[in-house]
């Protein structure tokens, strides 16, 4: 067996293609490894949507490089945002690279390393096949209780701070037929929540083998009825894509779990014309309000940016306004990096670092009080916890609400993969601690 070590930058849509680009090397003779140290391959599956990340990965090459040169049949190869961005410019500056995939072309790694052993030298594919890509890997090993499937992929928003729509490319739907027989094969291997992942999700449009183009809503409806799935999440979603049977969806599919992660980006409407976001703050709380109709319990995240090019001390209070409206529930918050290549990279009014700064703590500061509220709000209620695994301290079990938050109980292993009722006893940090209280499960849990 050859090891492989694979080094996952960013969101989770790069953890589940280091996740296929690990079966897909399986068959090879690749056994995943969890340090560089020792491996026969490293890949480095990057990330570009923020500042820094380059140069992170520039370094971490360097090391694998020293390490090559003590061990030389050692594979590097570059994965992800970066590799496509960088392309042929990586691979000259670092000559130690073997290989470099964009996230569109992995499923053409076995050629890849097949044409370097033949002596082909840096092996390079940053093309958009995006079409061919999933019917060329192999089913998924995950064993995961909730595990993660790619639907969706690539972007056409153009939002005018982001790379992600030319790095991943235009915006491509899985078949439905595909993403159910995926979801079926998890299932079958002990998953019980499907997180549907894409950099738009919400603006799935699979074709199914009829012709019938299914959007999300469907899509979500066709994997409730798979017996052994009990949640359903999506993530990312753009304000624009909720169309009206997806919110719907939120009340009807009992499945799909009442929370979601819906980026707003700022809460003025000059910096979000100024992003391209096409809506207004308005347009987004209107939404809120909609989603929170159709399912009154439903719980928000988002990604905020402060900082963007020409954002005045009026536009960041118009974000801060924002936030206390919707009461959220979880947040992500970043101070604006120009990305190269995107258009507002060369927009001429900065915002200094300093003040960057100041917003971004105000607004986190805000955020961290609305997710204790949210988290304190279900202490003394009962909630519905799936169980994903074992815990750090002997016969704990860690699991999560529908809100997504992590619980952790005393209880039996045989949880793991169910749901059971939890009453929240307290909160410490970012957890949540209950006890079990059906009578069925505590009876199972003392003949454990
Ligand atoms: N600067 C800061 N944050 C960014 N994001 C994307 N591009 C940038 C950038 N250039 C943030 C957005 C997005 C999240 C994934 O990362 O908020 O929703
Ligand atoms: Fe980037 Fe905007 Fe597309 Fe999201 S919607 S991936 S922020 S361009």
């Amino acid at each position: 067996m050859k090891k492989l070590f694979i080094k996952t930058y960013g969101c989770q849509m790069n953890a589940y293609d280091s996740a296929r680009m690990a079966d897909l090397l399986a068959p090879l003779g690749y056994a995943a490894t969890d340090a560089a140290d020792g491996a026969d391959m490293v890949i480095l599956n990057t990330c570009h949507i923020r500042e820094k990340a380059a140069e992170k990965v520039y370094s971490e090459l360097g090391r694998l490089a020293q390490m090559k040169r003590e061990k030389p049949g050692l594979l590097v190869a570059v994965a992800g945002c970066i590799a496509q961005a960088e392309g042929e410019e990586m691979t000259t500056r670092v000559p130690a690279i073997d290989m470099l995939v964009g996230p569109q072309s992995y499923h053409r790694l076995p050629e890849m390393i097949a044409r370097h052993a033949r002596g082909q030298g840096q092996v390079l594919e940053t093309d958009f096949p995006a079409l061919e890509k999933f019917d060329h890997l192999p089913q998924s090993t995950d064993t995961a209780v909730s595990a993660f499937l790619t639907v969706q992929e690539g972007c056409d928003k153009f939002c005018t701070f982001c790379v992600v729509p030319y790095t991943r490319g235009p915006e491509h739907s899985r078949s439905p037929e595909s993403v159910i027989a995926e979801a079926k094969a998890l299932a079958s291997r002990g998953a019980r929540e499907i997180v549907l992942l894409g950099q738009n999700v919400n603006a799935y449009r699979g074709t199914d083998a009829a012709g019938k183009i299914w959007n999300l809503a469907r899509l979500a409806a066709g994997l409730a009825d798979v017996e052994d799935i009990l949640r359903i999440r999506y993530m990312t979603s753009h304000p624009r894509d909720m169309d009206d049977e997806l919110i719907a969806a939120h009340g009807a599919n009992e499945k799909l779990m009442p929370f979601l992660h819906l980026p707003g980006q700022s809460g003025s409407d000059t910096v979000l014309e100024a992003m391209n976001r096409q809506h207004t703050a308005d347009d987004y709380l209107r939404l809120i309000e909609r989603l929170r109709a159709a399912r009154p319990d439903i719980a928000f995240s988002s990604d905020f940016i402060v900082g963007f090019p020409g954002e005045s001390d009026a536009d960041f209070q118009a974000t801060m306004d924002l936030v206390r409206t919707v009461k959220f529930a979880q947040c992500f918050s970043f101070k604006y990096s120009p990305r190269p290549g995107t258009p507002a990279a060369g927009a001429r009014k900065v915002i200094a670092e300093a003040v960057k700064t100041e917003r971004l703590q105000a607004l986190q500061a805000l955020l961290l009080q609305q997710q204790d509220q949210a988290n304190l709000s279900v202490i003394g209620k009962s909630v519905p916890v799936l169980f994903e695994k074992s815990g750090r301290d002997p016969g704990q079990l860690v699991g999560r609400t529908p809100w997504l938050q992590p619980v952790h109980v005393h209880g039996p292993k045989s949880l793991i993969g169910r749901v059971a009722d939890v009453a929240i006893e307290r909160l410490t940090a970012n957890s949540l601690h209950g006890a079990l209280h059906d009578e069925s499960v505590l009876l199972e849990s003392a003949l454990a």
